[in-house]
């Protein structure tokens, strides 16, 4: 077999001899395994592929080579432009939480103060700033608290039918937003039940479905007004642990305004808002639920037509 034209491929190659020892390295393959020609040579293949997405191995029968390796580039790309992502997310998020644990004790003196002074107060129109004071306070803990929650610490997974979250969301938006917003199920019945986070799962579909409601509803009235949940089973999607063998989608699909195009990059960090009394914390927190149970949140949005898309792996554990 020729090799020389592999060097030309964004495809990583790898050729194996019958104990699965590397023989052969193209240029992209060194570049993926961070190692050159010289060093792959000889080394079991095993150890360097554990971790990554899609390899296809095909056999070669009669070949000097017993097996062709293949590491698709732009799967190996979409993983790493997803670390990259999601170690930026968790470092905001880190120090974010480091923060509002700062800020918490003094916020609560500050209204306890406030509450005490009130009360020696004999004029009604000062304690209208006490007052304010209070509520003031009472607002940024509750973005204080929000800011705290969601840690990293292990969730308790259960088994349980994914629909009826769907059902439950669906519900709590419904009562939200009123008849107006027509509301459409389109459920794949073969997905099976699944073994997650239910509280994370149900917090971050709510979080997504009410985005959606509130893009259709709030501001300038607009025509027939539609959220659609879908679930799918998907094969081999790409998630943040690899690829697993299946996977399970819930798009929520709106056909309102559209994410403004200046918040799509930076849309999964926290406190970016596009809404007046929007905390930005909404998103942020339901990525963070998908990923801590390997899987991720992702969107696409055009006027008319926004669709999140919450992916997660459907292969206990
Ligand atoms: N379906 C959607 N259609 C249009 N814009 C959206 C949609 N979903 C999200 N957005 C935009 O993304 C922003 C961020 O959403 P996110 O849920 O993180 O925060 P929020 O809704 O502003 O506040 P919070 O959820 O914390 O109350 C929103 O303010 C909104 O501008
Ligand atoms: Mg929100």
């Amino acid at each position: 077999m020729d090799t020389s034209g592999f060097d030309l491929l964004q495809t990583a190659v790898l050729l194996l001899d019958d104990a699965f020892c590397i023989q052969y390295a193209n240029t992209a393959a060194e570049e993926r395994l961070r190692a050159s020609r010289k060093q792959l040579i000889g080394r079991p293949a095993q150890p360097l592929l554990a971790g990554l997405p899609s390899v296809l191995k095909t056999p070669l029968q009669g070949q000097l080579w017993a097996w062709l390796l293949e590491i698709p580039a732009h799967q190996a790309q979409r993983l790493d432009d997803l670390h990259q992502a999601r170690f930026d997310q968790a470092a905001q998020r880190e120090t974010l939480r480091n923060l509002a644990h700062e800020v918490r004790n003094p916020l609560a003196g500050l209204r306890a103060a406030a509450q005490l002074l009130e009360m020696e107060l004999s004029r009604d129109d000062l304690r209208e700033y006490t007052q304010v004071i209070v509520a003031e306070s009472d607002r940024l803990a509750h973005l204080v608290d929000r800011l705290a929650s969601s840690g990293p610490e292990a969730q308790a997974r259960q088994t349980f039918n994914v629909h009826e979250i769907c059902e439950r969301v669906l519900a709590l938006v419904s009562m939200e937003f009123g008849p107006g917003l027509t509301l459409i199920r389109d459920y794949d019945a073969s997905v099976p039940d699944v073994h997650l986070d239910r509280d994370g799962l149900l917090q971050a579909l709510l979080n997504v479905t009410r985005n959606g409601a509130q893009a259709l509803m709030e501001g300038e009235p607009r025509q027939a007004p539609t959220l659609a949940l879908r679930t799918r089973i998907l094969h081999q999607p790409v998630l943040m642990h690899g690829q697993p063998r299946m996977g399970l989608l819930i798009a929520v699909v709106d056909n309102g305004p559209g994410i403004p195009p200046e918040l799509h990059d930076k849309l999964f960090h926290p406190l970016v808002t596009g809404r007046a009394k929007g905390t930005g914390l909404g998103l942020s927190l339901a990525q963070d639920c998908l990923q801590h149970m390997g899987g991720l949140l992702e969107f696409d949005s055009r006027p008319g037509h926004t669709e999140f898309r919450l992916l997660l792996p459907l292969e206990a554990p």
